[in-house]
């Protein structure tokens, strides 16, 4: 069985990290444009790296929930990946071998030279005039508004493979990554953990209108028994 969690902001908000459109959500008090775009980044570059230092702080301080957890312990009993729109590491920090970020990692800079280069912020902030080995200035590894989705393509294949699809904490306003879920198998299950309603339709969903915190535990337990419908 190849299971898929397509998880979103709501899966860390009981770890602390506030979500985006919830009503304390993120850009309640934050502009998009001034902070999460490459023309923010261009315009004010020290603005938007004291967004994502704040942003970082938080990751640091939080600790993954039982959510994350069930999420790991299920590797035992099933093929599991994990497609994020999360910036976080409480998915790894959890003990899952297999996430793919789609919006890339608060904890990794890159090249704003190459975009390859990468590196690992050892938990320090990002400043101006921090250079990568190219000599170019560092910037969140992050994808913007705006910017190319570079792991899309390997999420959709694996949602295609998927013989359940669990999508947990997203409001699935964001393109591309919300289409994934119109990716699954006609066979797959489809759950949506959430409480409350979310884009994703259709007859073969079930909706389990819980944190989750609670709701995750519930559903990998259905699913180590194999009695998922
Ligand atoms: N358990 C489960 N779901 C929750 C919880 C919880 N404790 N608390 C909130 N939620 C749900 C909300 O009901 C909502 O459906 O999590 C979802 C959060 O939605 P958003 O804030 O829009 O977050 P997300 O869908 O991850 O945003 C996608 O938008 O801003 C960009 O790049 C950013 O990756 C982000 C993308």
């Amino acid at each position: 069985m190849r299971i898929v969690f397509f998880t979103g902001a709501g899966v860390s908000a009981e770890s602390g990290l506030r979500t985006f459109r919830d009503s304390d959500g993120l850009w309640e008090e934050y502009r998009i444009e001034e902070v999460a775009t490459p023309e923010a980044f261009a315009r004010d570059p020290e603005r938007v790296l004291r967004f994502y230092d704040q942003r970082r702080q938080q990751v640091l301080q939080a600790k993954p929930n039982a959510a994350h957890r069930a999420i790991a312990e299920l590797e035992n009993f099933a093929r599991v990946d994990v497609v994020t729109q999360n910036i976080d590491d409480l998915h790894e920090r959890a003990g899952s071998t297999r996430v793919l970020h789609l919006h890339g990692e608060i904890l990794k800079a890159r090249s704003t030279l190459d975009p390859e280069l990468v590196v690992p912020l050892e938990g320090a902030g990002l400043r101006l005039g921090d250079l990568c080995p190219l000599g170019s200035q560092l910037r969140p590894h992050i994808v913007w508004f705006g910017e190319e989705v570079p792991l899309l393509g390997e999420a959709a294949t694996l949602v295609e493979q998927a013989d359940v699809l669990a999508v947990v904490g997203s409001s699935l306003q964001v393109w591309p990554a919300a289409g994934l879920v119109h990716d699954a198998p006609a066979w797959a299950q489809v759950h949506v953990v959430d409480p409350k309603e979310v884009g994703a339709t259709g007859s073969r969903i079930r909706h389990w209108r819980e944190n989750a915190s609670t709701g995750i535990p519930m559903l990998v337990e259905l699913l180590k028994s194999g009695r998922a419908d």
